[in-house]
């Protein structure tokens, strides 16, 4: 049975971010993969501490990081899984600090300093597909993710992953229904019926794809 991995990078467990990555969780058991899922705000951990352990010759243990805490059992799952999911909110125009430390940890052990003389490039540590698909939720609107050039920082992600892992994909889903209840905070940046106007008819299509990224990853290696 194939087994996907899904992680969370919001700090809220049922709202955007957790919402669509439960979506994703759904297509890829519905295509009858064994689903995982894990919060990392649950989890006590630090990003990569540049230890270069990972780096050293012969080591034995490419891809995983060597570091141990509180994230190394969810860093091996996900190297041992067929596909991962992994989501964050923008924050500051960047993924959540939880999310980047994850993302340290899961990358630089599979990255190289290698050059691949053949092939060209860099050589790779993990030497399969492992499809790593990206979720990212935001306030800014699709003309402010650009205007913002967060399509820059946020494609360095994907890139990276795709260099590693030798698949990877993300979708975005703008505009995002931040509060509960807009009358109770302040912020008349927003306006809460466009608000839930964005709610109502675009995150349910962002649902529909996250569900179809879930199934075509948990499908992707068949
Ligand atoms: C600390 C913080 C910083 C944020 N910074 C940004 C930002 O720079 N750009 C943006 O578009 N949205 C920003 N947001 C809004 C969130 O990205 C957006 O509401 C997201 O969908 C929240 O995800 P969640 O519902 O899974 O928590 C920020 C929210 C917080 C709490």
């Amino acid at each position: 049975m194939k087994k996907v991995i899904i992680v969370n990078g919001s700090p809220r467990k049922n709202f955007n971010t957790a919402k669509l990555l439960k979506e994703a969780a759904r297509g890829a058991e519905e295509s009858g993969a064994e689903v995982e899922f894990f919060h990392l705000y649950d989890l006590n951990y630090k990003g990569c501490i540049s230890c270069l352990a990972c780096k050293r010759k012969g080591v034995a243990q490419k891809g995983l990081c060597f570091f141990k805490d509180g994230l190394t059992p969810l860093l091996e799952k996900c190297l041992n899984a067929d596909a991962v999911i992994v989501g964050s909110p923008v924050y500051h125009s960047y993924p959540s600090g939880m999310f980047r430390c994850f993302m340290e940890r899961f990358i630089f052990p599979a990255h190289t300093y290698m050059l691949d003389r053949v092939n060209g490039g860099l050589k790779r540590v993990i030497n399969r597909t492992l499809p790593v698909g990206v979720i990212m939720t935001m306030n800014a609107t699709k003309e402010q993710y650009k205007s913002n050039k967060y399509d820059i920082i946020l494609r360095e992600n994907e890139e990276s992953l795709h260099a590693v892992f030798g698949y990877s994909e993300t979708l975005y889903a703008f505009d995002t229904f931040q509060y509960t209840d807009y009358a109770k905070y302040d912020c008349d940046l927003f306006d809460p019926v466009h608000k839930a106007l964005v709610r109502d008819k675009q995150f349910p299509i962002d649902m529909r794809k996250a569900y179809e990224m879930g199934k075509r990853l948990a499908t992707m290696n068949n």
